[in-house]
């Protein structure tokens, strides 16, 4: 009798808590026009905290930086940042069927030992990477990916999605040749021009669209598949789904 009392209480408990996770995910996503480039890069901002760096509504895993081992130095590099990207560009087109995001962001190399995190095999094994003595080095750049995702919209249950297939990624690692002019050389020149040497060839060894980028922009086609396209993209009385071109870009 207890026991039937505590199932029944639980459930209600159990019930409620869906409803307002329901209403919270509505709250979050920001519906924009066509027309408003602003609206968009607030609306990925939310959703970039909500639901693509990890969502237990969307299944959606906790986004983990990209660690790859640093040969037998006993350390590992960790590529991160995607966490503070921001959107620069979006664009849609009904006639070529393509959606495009570029996203821009900080991109941080760093060397960290591996005894604390699992590391994947870098593509390209470091041969000649001994021991590791000395500080850990770091490097900061910035990035830029530009994901291009062909389209389809798709009618269910009385909604339309916007379907996003396999996106083609193009992924820039900006990395600065940092080498003062000879003028200006200074001890702390010096060793930036060599930090970002080293930062250059360790990513030469991975492929960052495929093992950094596209874990993320897989989280953007598994949004745009679960939600209805009414809910973040509104149409002026005389647009249609079927029927959009818009472009913006920043430029700087
Ligand atoms: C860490 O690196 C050392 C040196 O290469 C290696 O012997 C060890 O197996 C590595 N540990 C892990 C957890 O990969
Ligand atoms: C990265 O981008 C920021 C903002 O555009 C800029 O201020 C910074 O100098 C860039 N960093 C590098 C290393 O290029």
């Amino acid at each position: 009798m207890k026991l039937a009392t505590i199932t029944f209480v639980n459930l209600i408990v159990l019930s409620s808590a869906i409803i307002g996770d329901k209403e919270k995910h509505d709250r979050f996503i920001i519906a924009c026009h066509t027309t408003d480039f602003e609206c968009f890069k607030r609306q990925y901002r939310s959703l970039r905290d909500k639901v693509l760096l990890g969502s237990l509504q969307f299944a959606i895993d906790f986004y983990k930086p990209y660690l790859f081992r640093y040969g037998d130095s006993g350390t590992c590099i960790k590529l991160s940042g995607l966490e503070e990207s921001e959107l620069v560009g979006i664009s849609m087109d009904s006639d070529s069927k393509e959606y495009l995001l570029t996203l821009e962001l900080p991109l941080r190399i760093q060397q960290t030992t591996n005894k604390t995190e699992i590391c994947m095999k870098p593509d390209v094994e470091f041969k000649n990477v001994g021991p590791h003595i000395g500080p850990y080095r770091s490097f900061n750049g910035n990035a830029t990916i530009k994901a291009t995702f062909p389209y389809e919209l798709r009618k269910r249950k009385g909604d339309i999605y916007l379907l996003l297939k396999e996106e083609d990624l193009d992924v820039i690692l900006d990395i600065p040749d940092l080498r003062p002019p000879i003028r200006l050389m200074s001890n702390e020149g010096g060793s930036g021009y060599e930090i970002s040497e080293w930062a250059y060839e360790v990513v030469e060894h991975i492929d960052a669209a495929r093992h950094f980028a596209l874990p993320y922009t897989t989280n953007i086609r598994l949004f745009s598949s679960t939600v209805p396209v009414h809910k973040y993209l509104l149409l002026y009385p005389e647009e249609e789904y079927a029927d959009l071109k818009f472009a913006f870009y920043d430029s700087d």
